[in-house]
């Protein structure tokens, strides 16, 4: 285990990949050594508890859902929108929790999600050419040269409202907004004219009708009113990364503090890059992007570099590989990682494998593609008799129109410019949210995995 961590210079020797370029590289320095100076945003000991609860994903007995914006923006981090965000996730949690009888480890794409990777580096509108936007943590959206120049002020703003958002989050978990008597509340905005709203409404009805029983029968009410929820994002901006990582006091390790749990993105995962170097050196869990591409070789690398150990809920594979790829591309990799002998969490984002253009410009992603892939990954561990350890979606509270399809709204490309909200990749919006999370929990009970998590071992606490 390591107690010390590269410095930004030897990472930056290494040549990180993605990293702004500031014009103004003392204010860098000035807004690095404030930041090294400002309370972390999580503890150590929570990214202990992370990682223990990953490691019963790990062994089959829980189920990641991990979930959030594309790209946080500094605008949206309304109360409203952080709210919705939640409310949705939990809800998402509740029918998997409930449906398919399986702990959820719930996880927040959020709280400092704020810094993108960009296939390019510039973007060209009319004839005039500007930095790509990155991220609010880099750069701003407006297509103007002072909103695109990259700006280490920025690094500041990311952290007050990561520590914004992550404080209200921790206010709803534990203030009576999760409370699962209140499962019904979460979704009372509702246009109730679609069948996944009902059908949600109907699970909230069985589970208050669960609960009023299980209090009848002595349980403390208080078991219901709190969940566990973590933050989560990719580790890009490498001297935001560093500046936010202490040495815990307790175990003289390293912890990132910026958020539970970090993963390394699909372009920045080389096994001799700077990301890889510095995250290995990291106490809290890790998860790592992986796709089509990845050489089951490649990936023994990557699992060799980042969990030398071969401690269970240390990684977190997130697969992304489209869903015309899945059923071929990930069995190698599930395998070559198995055969070492590890206990990673599997998990998939049938997000990223499946983005294409509409024919009316906009970005998009099909609702079925998302099924699809969802589908192939757990067809793919069924056969390999390797537990589909969860899901990693891009998502909103909102009723967005960013995806196309869904069994609700059945959105079409016409239906896109409605509210297409997103400053980076399209999100499922509420409804197509919960459909996928009823029909991950009828593939989850449909006998075909096999569970080694007998409904009898289901905790309470686990919600
Ligand atoms: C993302 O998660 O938004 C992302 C950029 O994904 P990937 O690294 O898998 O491309
Ligand atoms: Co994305």
């Amino acid at each position: 285990m390591s107690t010390t961590i590269p410095s930004l210079e030897q990472l930056h020797a290494l040549h990180p990949l993605q990293q702004p370029t500031y014009a103004d590289t003392d204010l860098l320095g000035r807004v690095i050594a404030e930041l090294r100076k400002r309370p972390p945003l999580v503890f150590a000991g929570e990214c202990d508890d992370l990682r223990a609860k990953i490691a019963d994903v790990a062994a089959g007995r829980a189920f990641v859902l991990q979930g959030g914006d594309c790209a946080e923006t500094f605008d949206n981090g309304t109360a409203l929108d952080i709210r919705g965000k939640l409310r949705v996730l939990l809800s998402m949690a509740v029918v998997l929790t409930y449906a398919a009888q399986v702990p959820v480890v719930k996880l927040g794409r959020l709280a400092g999600q704020y810094a993108k990777p960009r296939s390019k580096d510039t973007e060209t509108r009319g004839g005039v050419e500007l930095p790509a936007y990155r991220g609010d943590a880099v750069n701003g959206l407006e297509f103007t040269a002072a909103a695109r120049a990259h700006d280490p002020n920025r690094l500041m703003e990311l952290y007050n409202h990561s520590a914004a958002t992550l404080n209200l989050i921790r206010a709803f978990v534990t203030g009576g907004f999760a409370d699962l008597r209140a499962v019904h509340t979460w979704n009372q905005d509702f246009v109730r004219n679609t069948g996944v709203e009902a059908r949600y409404e109907a699970l909230a009805d069985e589970i208050e009708r669960a609960l009023a029983f299980m209090v009848a029968c002595g349980v403390d009410k208080q078991a219901f009113r709190t969940v566990d929820f973590y933050s989560s994002h990719e580790a890009l901006l490498l001297p935001y990364e560093h500046a936010m990582t202490r040495v815990d006091s307790r175990t003289q390790t390293p912890y990132n503090t910026s958020a539970h749990m970090v993963w390394l993105g699909e372009r920045t995962r080389q096994v001799d890059g700077a990301h890889v170097e510095f995250a290995r050196h990291l106490r809290n869990p890790l998860g790592v992007k992986v796709g089509p591409s990845t050489s089951p070789a490649a990936a023994v690398a990557l699992v060799d570099a980042l969990d030398p150990g071969h401690e269970p809920g240390r990684l977190t594979i997130i697969t992304r590989m489209g869903a015309d790829k899945v059923r071929d591309a990930l069995p190698p990799i599930v395998e070559a990682v198995e055969a070492t002998g590890r206990q990673v969490a599997w998990i998939c984002d049938p997000m990223h494998g499946n983005t294409f253009e509409a024919a009316n410009g906009y970005k998009t992603r099909a609702f079925s593609q998302v099924v699809d892939e969802v589908n192939g990954f757990f067809d793919v561990h069924e056969e390999l008799g390797t537990w589909p350890g969860g899901v990693h979606m891009e998502l909103t509270g909102d009723d967005v129109t960013e995806c196309v399809g869904g069994v609700a709204d059945a959105l079409a490309e016409a239906d896109l410019p409605n509210r297409y909200e997103t400053a980076c990749d399209p999100r499922l919006n509420r409804n197509q949210s919960l459909e996928l999370a009823f029909q991950i929990a009828e593939r989850l009970t449909d006998g075909r995995i096999k569970r080694v998590n007998p409904v009898q071992e289901y905790r309470v606490e686990d919600f």
